[in-house]
């Protein structure tokens, strides 16, 4: 695909692989989303989801995810949020400060290996008292028993799958841990973008079949209790409509018991 930006006639032309030309205006809602498309793929070669920090603690994500899953568990109000894939611990650092604020709430994070001078940063951390750390893999029936035996009964829970993101893994991330999930809360599938990272100089050329996305599609398909599903926008004055992100197809929404 070639996309022609010419800011003196405002266009936006893209070519497609059939050779088939479409000229957009610049100012358009659909040119904002072709750039933007590109603006991700671009800015994850360039690291640019390695620039943040959230409370002092680094947080791998862009923007935009960060805030709209504040959205969401403003909205949802769950009493745990479970994550795997701690890292450096900004984004359980984040969960947690939500947590705070809303006086309720608290965080369970997995991580196959948790380096020493994380581990140390985060228990150091003002907001550590709001988290739990486990350490091994995921997907280890011994660990996914450890992270169930965190929840009570009756309380709403929401997971977010930010670890190995090969297909598989998601796909057996999914199953481990779908039944926690209360209705109207979620399963999230991050880092779907993969699959359009295959032929960035960072990607891997596998990635066009193995990513988060198609194992959430997929684990869909067989879990009718479960719908893919943008959460909607709480404030949106303009006419756009899709999330600028790393994790499309991501938000699985628990629709019946
Ligand atoms: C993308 S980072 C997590 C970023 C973090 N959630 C954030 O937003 O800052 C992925 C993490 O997953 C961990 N990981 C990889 N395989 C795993 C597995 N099988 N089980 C649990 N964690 C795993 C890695 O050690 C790494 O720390």
């Amino acid at each position: 695909m070639k996309i022609t930006i010419d800011t003196d006639a405002k266009t936006l032309t893209v070519l497609n692989g059939n050779h088939e030309s479409e000229t957009l205006p610049l100012y358009s809602d659909h040119a904002f989303e072709l750039i933007s498309q590109q603006w991700l793929k671009v800015g994850w070669n360039q690291k640019y989801p390695y620039a943040f920090s959230w409370f002092g603690r680094p947080i791998i994500q862009i923007p935009e995810d960060i805030v709209r899953t504040q959205e969401v568990i403003y909205r949802v109000k769950p009493d745990v949020v479970i994550e795997t894939g701690i890292a450096h611990g900004g984004s359980l650092i984040f969960y947690a400060s939500l947590f705070k604020a809303m006086e309720k709430g608290r965080v369970v994070g997995v991580d196959i290996e948790i380096r020493p001078h994380n581990r140390k940063a985060i228990e150091a951390h003002e907001l550590f008292s709001y988290l739990t750390l486990i350490e091994g893999s995921s997907t280890a029936p011994e660990i996914v028993s450890q992270v169930k035996s965190l929840v009570k009964p009756g309380e709403t829970v929401m997971v977010i799958l930010d670890s190995n993101h090969t297909k598989q893994h998601v796909a057996n991330e999914l199953e481990a841990y779908c039944d926690l999930i209360t209705p109207g809360s979620y399963i999230v599938a991050t880092d779907g973008s993969q699959k359009d990272m295959h032929d960035v100089p960072r990607g891997k050329p596998d990635w066009t079949w193995d990513h988060p996305m198609a194992a959430a599609e997929e684990f869909a398909a067989r879990h009718p209790e479960f719908v893919i599903e943008q959460p909607a926008w709480p404030f949106n004055e303009s006419q756009l409509t899709e999330n600028i992100t790393h994790w499309p197809s991501a938000w699985l929404r628990r629709t019946a018991a």
